[in-house]
Parts: structure tokens; sequence; C-alpha cells
């Protein structure tokens, strides 16, 4: 049960995982769990928690804290992120400490409140450029408003190079109980999945704050979520860089179909091989009805092309297809080169519908007219397949 360790000087992990959720947020499915994580600041002078965890790890979280603090007392609770996964157990911290001054934006404080039913007796507002010292340590708050929240501060230790960095940098999946990153096999792919879901929407906001940790010496990077931070920490914020600024990172395509009878999913598969033939490495193809959103949303900002294929259905889209399509708009999806295929077999809708949401995003470049079928591809189309399959071929290879 007891799961607190130390990281470094001073510095206590009393964070814990779920292993049993199901979906993180009731949306996005974690088959490896989720890490809640809480970092322990014992100083000499004084004792800092930054936040606290979701209410399904409470019982591990509290009995490490207390296992950690000793006979000591807790001088602060820093409440970075005010969402419930990190917050939902402040009220029962405070309760065992009740003189714990609750650091936080206002906006988080206002929230803690409102999301708790309670009355803060000893609350210290910060904001941008503030600092709270210790004997050994300097805490110095910056705003990173919609990362993912728009109450969100992270926090940088001038003393040990630590950022505390909120949301920023987290992952899916429990704790293997390894909790540095350099210790086991980092997967990106799950970072990805979490960064675009999660704070996707908000690129402007995540390069915001990559422009403040830039003149930042950083040795070692504490999010709430997933693993730490101590090597080649560079590498990540570079994957942050591409990802908040909407650049693909596989130059290829990536092909997704909704079909009912699968018809629409063999004229989706004729284009993948006239791809191949082509010499497009590494196409995926995925089914919007059988691969969680989650993971078709990853993989839509990941690549540089993006075919739709998509039946029509009550004289609109097909509704795995719809609900992906209004998915990567409310996460703003944009800058990638598209092919249309729509299938219709008396008044054939999919793909006025699929162009009409994604005429709505931003920088959305259609590389040759939409192919439209008739229940089922025939070979007198193949010459249009092939002409697409000629333009997202020449939009991807060097
Ligand atoms: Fe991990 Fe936005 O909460």
């Amino acid at each position: 049960m007891f799961t607190d360790i130390n990281i470094a000087e001073d510095l206590y992990y009393v964070g814990s995982s779920d292993r049993r959720l199901e979906r993180f947020e009731n949306a996005y499915p974690v088959p490896d769990g989720m890490s809640y994580n809480s970092y322990l600041i014992c100083d000499t002078d004084a004792t800092v928690l930054m936040d606290a965890v979701d209410k399904s790890v409470s019982k591990a979280f509290l009995e490490s804290l207390k296992r950690v603090l000793g006979t000591r007392s807790l001088d602060y609770i820093v409440i970075q992120h005010m969402e419930p996964d990190h917050s939902a157990t402040a009220k029962q911290v405070l309760e065992l400490y009740p003189n714990a001054c609750v650091v936080a934006s206002q906006r988080a404080l206002d929230m803690l409140v409102a999301f708790n039913d309670i009355k803060l007796a000893n609350v210290r507002a910060i904001k941008e450029g503030d600092v709270l010292k210790t004997a050994r340590h300097e805490l110095c708050f910056i705003a990173a408003p919609m990362v993912h929240w728009p109450e969100v501060m992270v926090t940088y230790d001038k003393c040990t190079g630590t950022l505390f960095s909120a949301d920023a940098f987290g992952t899916f999946g429990a704790s293997s109980g390894n909790l540095f990153a350099d210790e086991s096999d980092f997967d990106m792919d799950e970072a990805r999945r979490y960064y675009f879901n999660i704070v996707g929407k908000y690129g402007v906001q995540v390069q915001s704050l990559l422009k403040k940790a830039s003149g930042l010496d950083i040795r070692m990077l504490c999010p709430l979520h997933g693993p730490i931070w101590r090597e080649n920490i560079a590498s990540y914020v570079e994957k942050y860089s591409i990802w908040s600024s909407y650049q693909s990172e596989k130059d290829s395509v990536l092909i997704v179909y909704g079909s009912i009878y699968g018809n629409t999913e063999q004229a989706a598969l004729a284009l993948a091989a006239l791809l191949a033939k082509r010499n497009v490495k590494g196409i995926e193809i995925y089914d919007s009805s059988k691969t969680d959103l989650s993971v078709l949303l990853s993989k839509c900002f990941s690549f540089k092309a993006i075919a739709f294929a998509s039946s029509s259905y009550n004289a609109g889209l097909f509704t795995s297809m719809e609900t992906l399509l209004l998915d990567l708009k409310a996460h703003n999806l944009q800058n990638k080169t598209i092919a249309l295929i729509e299938n219709g077999s008396w008044a054939p809708s999919s793909g006025r519908c699929m162009k009409e949401i994604l005429d709505s995003m931003k920088s959305m470049t259609y590389v040759c007219p939409m192919l439209s079928i008739r229940s089922s591809l025939k070979e007198c189309q193949m010459e249009e397949l092939e002409a697409m399959a000629d333009s997202l071929a020449q939009s991807v290879l060097p």
C-alpha cells in the first residue's frame, strides 16, 4: 500500500494509479489504467504538496502523504489544476492538515469551493510571477491557461530545475512502479493520444507555455499523469512543439472508412493498394465504427494526408464517420491534405456532409475531386481512383 518514493532531494512521489478504470474522463479508454501524480516537497522549514489526486486512489495517496510527513504538518497545498482528477482529495487533505495554506490561482480557488462546497480558511491566491520560497526551494508560478482548464498554473522550482507541469507532458496508463520515463519503454503513441484528446484543441495555448518554458533550465519534468522525465527532456518538448503547431509527423496516407455492408470498405482497400503500388510507405487504414474515436483522432493529427470514405445514412453521413469528423473539428484539426470517397445507393449524401464539416476546419486542401460510388466501386471508376492515388502519393512522397 505504501507507494511513496523519494525521487530527488526533499522531493517525494505520493501519487498512485487506478488500474480498474475503463475510461479516463468517462471518455477515453485506458486499457493500462491511469496514474494520478502528486509530489511532496519536504524542506527543512516547510512542507509543500504539489496537487492532490483522483478520489479513486485516495487511500494510497493519503497513507503515503501521512507516512512521508510523519510527525510534521503540511504547510502548503498547491493546486495547479483544479480538475477533480487532481483536487477531489484536497478536502480530505485539508481535514487532516487544517492549517495548510491553499496556494492556487484565484480562479482555481473559486472552482475548488464550487466543486467541493467547502470553506477555505487559509489561502494564498497566486498569479504568474509569484514565488513561494522555502529554505532550499523557490517555487515560481507560471500561468498556463487552457492547458487544460483556464485556471491552470505550472510551477518551476528554481533550485532543482524541476518543472511541475500539471497536465502538460502527461500520458495515459498506470505507473509500472518505475516512476521515470528512462526506466521503462515510454509509449509515445499513448502520450500522443493523451495530448491530442486532452489538450489538442489548445495548440496556441500550449505554444505559449512552451515559449515561457524555453527560458527555463528544466532538469526534471513532473507531470500530473505518467512518468517523470529527467533524461532527453528536449526530445519530449520537441514532440509538444510539433503537436501544438499542428505539424504532421507522418508523410503518409491515413485512410478512414465508415462502411455498412463492406462496399465502402472495399473502395478504401482498393485505394490503399493503389497507394502501395505508388511506393507510399506507412499507410494505415481504420474502420470508424471499430477503432476507438480517441485513437482515430490521434492518427488524423499525425498523418499528412487523410482519405475519408463513407456510406450515406439517413440522407446524411454514416454515424461513426460523422462523430469522428465533428470530434476532429472540435479539436481543431488543421493543415491536412484530404481526399473523399462517398457511397450512396439512391441519393448519395455523405460526400457533401463530409465536405461541409471539413470546410469549416482550417487549411484543408483537397487534392482531387471527390469519388462518388453507387452501392459499390465499379471497374469503370478505377481511373478516378487511380487519379486519387496519384494525387495523394504526390502529396506525401519526397
Ligand atoms: Fe488531469 Fe485536466 O486533468
